[in-house]
């Protein structure tokens, strides 16, 4: 196998509220590629929320789905993929989409992730007593992970626009 990794695909990785969808929009429109979201494939094919398949099927079936996504996604071409943010904390997972993308991780502190999604009510992860304490615990678990992408991007100093030129 040759050393030299092609990239036919861009993947952005990275805990929620860091701006994986919009930057991963703007970058798709850009390089006139598709636009994918894990997330919204997921809840399509399953005809149902991310938060009804936590509730109803457990967090591990839902790992599970992200990571029978990866592996399918191998097959596609000129995509950005825009992923969850649990599927990028997983080395497994990273491995794979790097065998046919492009990984960048997008990066921001706890408080600053938590004050972009504390209006949003959608996120089951989300839903603790210490919303911010759950945020640095997850994101410090995650960290080694995330860094495993290509690139790491921090958006705490940019808005999405320039997140996207970054990108590209
Ligand atoms: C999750 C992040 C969510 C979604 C699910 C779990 C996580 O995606 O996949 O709620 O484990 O961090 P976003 O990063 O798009 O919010």
């Amino acid at each position: 196998m040759s050393g030299t990794r092609q990239f036919h695909n861009i993947a952005l990785i990275g805990f929620m509220g860091t701006g994986k969808s919009s930057v991963g929009h703007i970058v798709a429109d850009q390089l006139r590629f598709s636009f994918l979201d894990t997330d919204e494939l997921i809840e399509s094919r399953r005809g149902k929320s991310i938060s009804a398949i936590f509730s109803e099927e457990g967090e591990p079936a839902f790992r599970e789905y992200e990571r029978d996504l990866v592996l399918e996604l191998a097959s596609r071409n000129k995509t950005v993929i825009s992923t969850g943010g649990g599927l990028g904390a997983n080395t497994a997972n990273v491995a794979s989409l790097k065998e046919y993308s492009f990984v960048v991780c997008l990066w921001a502190s706890p408080e600053k992730i938590w004050d972009r999604v504390r209006s949003q009510t959608h996120r089951p992860l989300l839903r603790e007593a210490d919303p911010l304490g759950k945020i640095r615990q997850l994101l410090a678990a995650r960290e080694p992970f995330y860094k495993e992408a290509d690139v790491l991007l921090n958006t705490e100093v940019r808005c999405l626009k320039e997140v996207a030129q970054q990108v590209l």
